[in-house]
């Protein structure tokens, strides 16, 4: 996996992203992602991602504070009614979370987007425009799903507080990449092995160790 950073010079908005990656997305469909978004458990990405067939698809999740998030309300056919950016009076009680799928029409959009209230080239703003368009989709997040927020030193704390007690019950680690290729098939035992001893000693590695242990007696006993 390789992996490139650009940095967004001053905060002017999420939607910037769109432009500063143009040439990396190239023609393609994007996934834009919030770096201060936790997600955790379901298979409504993936099943999300297997069906995308252009236009947008955004994800709605029922909080007890949609005023704080951009709030959509949908019928129930999944066609997206209306898109509010931290609305004072919220139409559902679905939030948006920083998870977008989109076709390369995004590009363009964001390139005509002007800075909205907060001065900022809103997110909101682009999925309006599929809105208009006709070509939003939304998909609801099953209640299997956690969806955290680490923006705030205190939504960081009750997200660790929440990984923590996951982990600790089932003894599985919450995001761990090299164990998740292992699962899914992109890297052989040899190879999840040989990446566990390159890392430095700590309780990283040590779990890793207990996996690679697992699946070797796994292996031994077939
Ligand atoms: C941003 C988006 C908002 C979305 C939220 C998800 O808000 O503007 O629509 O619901 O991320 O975390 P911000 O974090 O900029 O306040």
């Amino acid at each position: 996996m390789t992996i490139e950073y650009r940095e967004q010079p001053r905060p002017v908005g999420i939607a910037q992203a769109f432009r500063i990656a143009a040439d990396f997305v190239g023609s393609d469909s994007v996934t834009l992602i919030l770096g201060d978004n936790i997600f955790c458990g379901g298979d409504s990405f993936q099943k999300a991602f297997d069906t995308f067939a252009g236009g947008a698809t955004i994800f709605g999740y029922h909080v007890t504070d949609p005023e704080r998030y951009g709030v959509v309300d949908f019928d129930l056919s999944g066609r997206a009614l209306s898109i509010e950016e931290k609305p004072a009076q919220p139409k559902s009680s679905y939030a948006v979370p920083g998870l977008y799928l989109d076709d390369n029409e995004v590009i363009q959009i964001a390139r005509d987007l002007k800075p909205e209230v907060r001065g900022e080239l809103e997110i909101t703003d682009v999925n309006m425009e599929y809105l208009r368009r006709g070509r939003l989709g939304v998909k609801q997040l099953s209640c299997g799903v956690a969806w955290l927020d680490a923006g705030t030193s205190t939504s960081l704390h009750e997200a660790s507080a929440y990984v923590q007690t996951i982990e600790r019950r089932q003894g599985i680690k919450v995001g761990c990449p090299e164990e998740a290729a292992f699962k899914r098939g992109f890297i052989s035992l040899e190879d999840l092995d040989a990446l566990t001893h390159r890392l430095p000693w700590c309780e990283y590695r040590y779990y890793l160790c207990g996996v690679v242990a697992e699946a070797q007696s796994q292996k031994a006993r077939r």
